[in-house]
Formats: structure tokens, C-alpha cells, sequence
């Protein structure tokens, strides 16, 4: 089966469905979302989008935090750009419908959240994500030159190496013309021409143990890019999140950073601060410093976590700010109101990505990346928290952008793009493979590759996985696709890129520590960028 569209935008979080909104105006848009539309990190987002509101807050302080929680690395018109763009798409999300929280006097209520200097993160109490999703999904459904297809699975995107045209032929250049999508309810390899294609997969944080992240979050778009040959940067850098719920049932559930913003105190158990001895901002430092903080009290004093405080705020008050997070709690038994909550770290957020540049496009024609899966440079060696929701929106718009001027400037015909070619495969039966596979991923990268590292774990980790990863190469060149193959070849290279780049970076900076070079190089300051050669 074949459908031909304008514009292909695969994903449907924050990024997908804000670049699809500002596509609709120029052509037809398809979305490709491989499960139910809403299932997305943008869904989980507690906190906020960051975003200069405050008259005595200012552009120049934001971009000096994210410059600071960065280490240094982020590239500044990047942030620059986001930064300054950020407060008319809030206001458009408000147009949109999303019902901010908002101060007596009707102004937005700005929170603190980790890095931060200034109270600036704009929020719906503490389930700012799913309110912005639907808020998204709504104006999606009215624009008639929209069509929203679930349980769509991209599985690689349509390049000259699908297209028999010998290399001599087509030189180093590469061009996307869409990509094969698997309809999961039918169990069929769809082929989507387009344009131009929009990719807004979101992370990877399904690559570790512990994580944040919701079960879509695999890392397909980077590792789909990889196998197409663009600049893949960054991915020593992924980000744990100082403070998830420890509980064996909640499933690393996020206690925002909010909440210390709010005046919440992480403590060990005997009831110390521990944050002070470390950084002038105490419990809410950078998400780096705090996590690495955590990892080091958790491994000096045997515990398996710490706390985080709020009893000494007013419990209507707690209550009426963080709603999710008190009943959630509830639910585990913990009265946040009256006893700290036992918080671990777990991986979050993946500051590395698809390279961009200040336009969004790849380095691939007709191929362009926003949001989590995209390296656009705004967020360095460590992401300022609340920034990501913010440089989505933005880049969103931006990739739109170039995505329709792009399409303006183009005199367009495809090349005779094949049918996806399942001959020769089976459906197999050994999904104990799939699962089991998994889960070594998820350990190793858990146990070797975490906030503290070195060159013995990484090497390890890197000759396993390269193993694993060549036994999942064949498995999946003899079987029929499902999402699971799909999802678990994926989380396989984007485990690879991470181990790789951490390599790669001999020195210690933001998200990336490792034992063997525990100081940072400020002569080297570099992205660290992994490419595949096409032939
Ligand atoms: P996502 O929202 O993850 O969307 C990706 C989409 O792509 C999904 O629809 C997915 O199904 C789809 N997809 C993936 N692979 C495929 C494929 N192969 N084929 C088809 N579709 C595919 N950031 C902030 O700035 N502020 C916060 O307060 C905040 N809180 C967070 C709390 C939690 C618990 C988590 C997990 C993250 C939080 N973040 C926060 C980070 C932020 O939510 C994400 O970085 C952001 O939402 C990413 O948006 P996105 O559109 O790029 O990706
Ligand atoms: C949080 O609410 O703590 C998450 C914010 C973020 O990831 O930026």
C-alpha cells in the first residue's frame, strides 16, 4: 500500500503536533504515531515550559542558566533563538486552550525549577505535559488537511539507499522522500512518500533500567537517522533525573523538580541535608550535579534512597500545587504532606540527537528534526530543566518553516520508490529472544553506562553490546516486522551511540562523569559526532 503526502511528520508529542499545526496551512500533512495519539514523554511533563515572563526576569539571564547547566557546550544562537521565541508560542499553547495556572491577578504563576535563577517555569499545576497534549491533539483534529494515523510504526526512512541507483549515479548527496510505516493493527508495511519529512520521535530513555520515560520512548528516529547516514551528537549525554518516586510498584514515577522549587529539601536518612556541601543552589542545582550528589550519599551510605522534604510547607497548599504527585503518592501509602518522599535518580532525557542546524534541517535533503530526538545545540552536556518543552515548540515552528520553503523551492518527482520487501522472512516464534535481549540492554546500560562511568565498564559495555546487537541484525533480516523487533534493533544502536560517544569524550563534563577523566577539558569543547558512511 501507498499514500503520498506533502508533508509526513512522524510523532505526535509536542514537537509532531505543533510543526504538523503550522504545516496544515501549506499542504497536506499525514502523522505517523506508532501507538494511541496522546502516548508521548510531552503526556508525562510535570513541571513546566521555561520561558522568560517575569518583568524582572530577563533574556540574558535564561540563556546565562542554560550556558551554565549546559557546561559550557551548548552553541548560543541556538539558545539564543529559543529563548527569545519562547514566550509567543506559550502565549499561542494559551490561545490553543491550555488552561496555565495562573497568579490572583491573572498573570502566569511561574515556578523554580533546578539551574534556574529566576522563578520562570509556566505550568498546570504539576501535569503541565498532558494538558499541552490535548490541548495539541484538539486543534489537530479540526484542520481538515490533517490525517492523524495510531498505531503507525516508522521503521526507516526512504532514502537512496532503498532507491537502486548506483553510487556514481547519485554522488554523497541523500534525500528523504518519507518512509516505511508499519500499520500494527494490520500487520502491513505502508509506504509514505512526502515531500518533506518531519521527524519528531521523541528519546530513548527505554534504554535503561530505571527510567522516566513512557514504553514509546525507544529511540527509533535516531536510530533510524543513523542507518540513513545523518550526524548523530551527543549521546555521552543522557540526562538522570535527580528525584523519581522509590517504590517497587511506581515504575520511576517523576516527583518534579517543582516541588524543590517549591521548597522541597533533599535529606538522607538521618534527616541531612546533604545538597548544601555541594553547589550554592542546594537541592536545586543543575539536574547533574544533583543526581551525581544522590548517586554519591546512596553509595557512602549503603541506602537504596534518599528524601525529598516538604513537610514544613502548609498541606492545602501542597495539595492544591502538586495534585498528581500527593495522590500518586497516596496511592503508595506516603502522606507527602506529613512524611518525605524516598526518591532515587532514573534516566530522563536524551541531550544528544539528530544533528540540527539553526533551521532544523539534517543533513539529509528533505529531512528535518525537532524535539527530543534532534541535537539542535540548545542544551550541551546537560539540559536546563524545563527547557525541552520550550526548545520543542520552538524548533517545531522552525522546522515548519523550512519544511514549506523547502517544499516552495523544489520541482518535485519521486524516484520509483519500492514496495517494502518482506521475501524470504517468517514470523517467528522466539520472542523470548525480543524480551530477554531487552532486558540485557537495559542492564547493561543500567549498570555500565550510568551517572558514573569509566573506561573498564564502558569497554565492556561496548564488545557485549556490539554482540547483542549483531545477533538482533540477523534476527531481524530473518522475521517478519512487529514493533517489538523494530523497537528492540532501535534501542540496540541507540545503546551503541551512547557507549560509543562516552568513549569518545575523554574528559568529564555535565552528564557525562567518568572516573578515568574526572576533569572537564575546556580545550575541548566539542560536540561528539558519530556518522555512518553510506555506500
Ligand atoms: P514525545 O513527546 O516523546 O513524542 C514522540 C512521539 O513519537 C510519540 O507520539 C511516539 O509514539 C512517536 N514515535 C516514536 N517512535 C516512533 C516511530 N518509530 N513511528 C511512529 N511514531 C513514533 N520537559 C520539560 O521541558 N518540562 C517538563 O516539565 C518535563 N517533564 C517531564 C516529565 C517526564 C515524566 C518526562 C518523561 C519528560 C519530561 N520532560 C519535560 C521532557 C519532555 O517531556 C520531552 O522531552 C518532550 O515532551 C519531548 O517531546 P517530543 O515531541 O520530542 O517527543
Ligand atoms: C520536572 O518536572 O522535574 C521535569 C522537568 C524537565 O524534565 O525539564
Amino acid at each position: 500500500m501507498s499514500f503520498e503526502f506533502d508533508f509526513l511528520v512522524i510523532g505526535s508529542g509536542i514537537a509532531g503536533l505543533s510543526s504538523a499545526l503550522k504545516l496544515a496551512k501549506h499542504g497536506t500533512v499525514a502523522i505517523v504515531t506508532k501507538k494511541e495519539k496522546a502516548e508521548a514523554n510531552t503526556t508525562y511533563a510535570q513541571g513546566g515550559i521555561a520561558s522568560v515572563f517575569h518583568p524582572k526576569d530577563s533574556y540574558e539571564q535564561h540563556i546565562k542558566d542554560t550556558l551554565e547547566a549546559s557546561a559550557g557546550l551548548c552553541h548560543m544562537d541556538a539558545v539564543r533563538m529559543v529563548v527569545e521565541r519562547g514566550p509567543t508560542l506559550v502565549r499561542e499553547l494559551a490561545t490553543l486552550g491550555v488552561d496555565f495556572t495562573r497568579t490572583p491577578e491573572g498573570f502566569f504563576d511561574l515556578g523554580r525549577e533546578g539551574g534556574h535563577h529566576h522563578k520562570r517555569i509556566v505550568h498546570v499545576k504539576d501535569h503541565t505535559g498532558r494538558d499541552v497534549e490535548l490541548a495539541l491533539l484538539n486543534a489537530v483534529k479540526h484542520k481538515a488537511n490533517i490525517t492523524l494515523l495510531e498505531n503507525h510504526v516508522a521503521i526507516d526512512l526512504i532514502t537512496e539507499h532503498h532507491i537502486f541507483i548506483p553510487t556514481q549515479a547519485r554522488g554523497s548527496s541523500l534525500n528523504c522522500w518519507g518512509a516505511y510505516v508499519l500499520d500494527s493493527g494490520k500487520s502491513r508495511v505502508k509506504r509514505f512518500t512526502a515531500k518533506a519529512t518531519i521527524l519528531a520521535t521523541g528519546g530513548c530513555g527505554q534504554v535503561y533500567l530505571h527510567t522516566t520515560n513512557p514504553l514509546i520512548a525507544t529511540g527509533d528516529g535516531v536510530a533510524m537517522c543513523f542507518r540513513a547516514g545523518a550526524a548523530i551528537a551527543n549521546m555521552e549525554f543522557m540526562q538522570f533525573h535527580p528525584t523519581t518516586l522509590y517504590h517497587s510498584d511506581a515504575d520511576s514515577f517523576l516527583i518534579t523538580e517543582a516541588l524543590r522549587g517549591f521548597g522541597g529539601r533533599l535529606i538522607n536518612k538521618r534527616g541531612e541535608l546533604f545538597m548544601d556541601k555541594q553547589h550554592d543552589l542546594a537541592s536545586l542545582a543543575p539536574r547533574d550535579v544533583v543526581a551525581r550528589a544522590i548517586d554519591a550519599e546512596m553509595k557512602k551510605s549503603g541506602e537504596r534512597c534518599v528524601f525529598l522534604d516538604v513537610t514544613h510547607k502548609p498541606a492545602d497548599e501542597i495539595i492544591n500545587r502538586f495534585p498528581q504527585i500527593y495522590q500518586k503518592c497516596k496511592h503508595y501509602k506516603i502522606d507527602i504532606t506529613s512524611e518525605p518522599i524516598p526518591v532515587v535518580p532514573a534516566a530522563h532525557y536524551s541531550c544528544g540527537g539528530v544533528v540540527t542546524n539553526l533551521r532544523g534541517e539534517t543533513q539529509i535533503t528533505g529531512l528535518f528534526a525537532c524535539g527530543e530526538v534532534s541535537c539542535t545545540g540548545v542544551h550541551g552536556a546537560n539540559r536546563l530543566a524545563s527547557n525541552s518543552l520550550l526548545e520543542a515548540l520552538v524548533y517545531a515552528e522552525t522546522c515548519a518553516r523550512s519544511a514549506q520553503h523547502f517544499l516552495k523551492s523544489g520541482n518535485f518527482t519521486f524516484p520509483p520508490v519500492p514496495y517494502w520487501d518482506d521475501q524470504g522472512t517468517f514470523n517467528s516464534e522466539e520472542w523470548v529472544l525480543i524480551s530477554h535481549d531487552l532486558l540485557e540492554i537495559k542492564n547493561l546500560m543500567w549498570d555500565y553506562v550510568g551517572i558514573v562511568r569509566s573506561n573498564l565498564r564502558l569497554e565492556r559495555a561496548l564488545s557485549r553490546i556490539r554482540l547483542i546487537r549483531h545477533e538482533i541484525e540477523n534476527f531481524y533480516r530473518r522475521t517478519t516486522v512487529t514493533p517489538g523487533i523494530i523497537e528492540l534493533r532501535n534501542l540496540a544502536t541507540v545503546a551503541q551511540l551512547i557507549i560509543q560517544a562516552a568513549l569518545l569524550r575523554k574528559e568529564s563534563r555535565g552528564l557525562h562523569y567518568t572516573t578515568d577523566y574526572p576533569k572537564s577539558d575546556d580545550d575541548y569543547l566539542k560536540d561528539t559526532v558519530i556518522q555512518q558512511q553510506i555506500m
